[in-house]
């Protein structure tokens, strides 16, 4: 006999394909870069968040290799009992002074890192002050937490104020943003949030996965970008996007930091990143501290493609990084011009409800130090050709 849940299961799969929210996993054939094959075809990859090119760079490719040939490939342990390596200590300890915070701990990834952190910090009683547009990471770790969690409305200080007076019953208080929101590509005013946590002396948390490595002094993440050293208590970060590899971090108080090496769960019941990962991470911090270069030609694309969608007439919404977001309106629009780029051989991917609201369906351009000026010349084009043909542009 079928089981009932499984019915269910399988009804609901239905009517997301009968809705179109079907999710449609491409599968990539070669190397995550500036170029991607699929189905045996070459197309210009704007979608992966591999901001400075170094999922695929030779240097990481070869320290990932060292790694493996040091230490084997799989961790055989959680950090706590036997799976933290000198990788490990050595990495945390780079990126630490990296971005100049007292200390730092690693992740398996980004969305470990939020639920590691944020039930760590507060609990039931206690209340999360959250921007309306957060990640689903940091949504999972709120509800883990048991807090109370207020909403305010995105980016709104004057909200985020009003939030705060309105709530008299707590024990601890956090607030929590993104630093870039990865829809828009626009990003949250911490300075003016750090004024509100230190007028109040609310906990300061920032989730900075696509500002790493992307905003601030050779990429050193949204604190550098504000200068709010010391005054952010934790500032999540991932290895998977600008250092193309996988990984989370958290950096900030060094008492957070031990705390979380005491009662972060993912810390305590989940193995350990792989010794290849830690490798290529810290040779990838190694190579920004060395040179701005690859920060430098990821904005120069960004500013390159923003002003190019922007004369042929398209809406680029808020975008403030290379986060560049085509407004199309419709989800059917977005679809038929993301899947016409992909037959013109440029991979962008269309974006509609409910990842974003109802009516502000876009294609999200996904820019990287990885594109050469050739490829930003052919990627204008087709946008411009694909813009006429649906009649989004003149
Ligand atoms: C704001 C934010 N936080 C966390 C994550 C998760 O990062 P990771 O892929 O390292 O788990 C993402 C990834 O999309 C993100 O955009």
């Amino acid at each position: 006999m079928q089981n009932s849940a499984l019915i269910e299961i399988e009804q609901e799969l239905e009517r997301l394909r009968a809705e179109g929210l079907y999710n449609n996993i491409r599968t990539i054939e070669s190397p995550m870069d500036g170029h991607v094959q699929i189905h045996g075809r070459d197309l210009l990859n704007f979608c992966a968040n591999n901001y400075l090119g170094l999922a695929n760079h030779p240097r990481m490719r070869a320290a990932a290799q060292r790694g493996i040939d040091a230490y084997g490939v799989g961790p055989g342990a959680v950090r706590s009992i036997a799976g933290t390596t000198t990788l490990h200590v050595e990495l945390e300890q780079k990126l630490a002074t990296f971005k100049n915070a007292e200390a730092c701990v690693t992740f398996q990834s980004g969305f470990a890192a939020n639920l590691a952190t944020i039930p760590a910090l507060v609990g039931p009683g206690d209340v999360i002050f959250s921007d309306e547009l957060n990640h689903a990471s940091i949504i999972d770790g709120c509800r883990l937490s048991r807090a109370t969690v207020v909403r305010y409305a995105h980016n709104s200080i004057d909200d985020l104020e009003r939030a705060i007076a309105a709530t008299t019953a707590y024990g601890r208080r956090l607030i929590i943003t993104d630093g870039v929101f990865s829809m828009d590509g626009d990003i949250a005013p911490l300075d003016r949030i750090a004024d509100v946590s230190d007028a109040h002396g609310i906990l300061l948390m920032v989730d900075d996965a696509h500002g790493e490595g992307v905003l601030g002094r050779g990429g050193r993440g949204i604190v550098d970008h504000f200068g709010l050293h010391g005054r952010v208590h934790v500032e999540v970060g991932t290895l998977s996007k600008a250092f193309g590899v996988v990984g989370g971090l958290v950096a900030g108080s060094r008492v957070i930091v031990e705390w979380l090496r005491q009662r972060g769960r993912p810390f305590l019941f989940s193995s350990a990143m792989t010794a290849p990962d830690a490798a290529a991470c810290i040779e990838g911090v190694q190579m920004l501290e060395e040179s701005t270069e690859l920060v430098e030609r990821l904005w120069a694309n960004a500013q390159t493609v923003r002003a190019g969608l922007q004369q042929m007439g398209f809406d680029t919404g808020h975008s403030a990084t290379p986060i560049v977001p085509v407004m199309l309106g419709e989800a059917t629009l977005a679809q038929a011009f993301s899947r016409r780029l992909f037959e013109e051989g440029v991979f962008a991917m269309a974006i509609g409800y409910p990842t974003v609201p109802m009516g502000k369906a876009r294609v999200r351009v996904m820019n990287s130090a990885a594109h050469s000026s050739e490829d930003l010349e052919r990627a204008l084009d087709v946008f411009a050709q694909v813009g006429r043909e649906l009649g989004v542009t003149g």
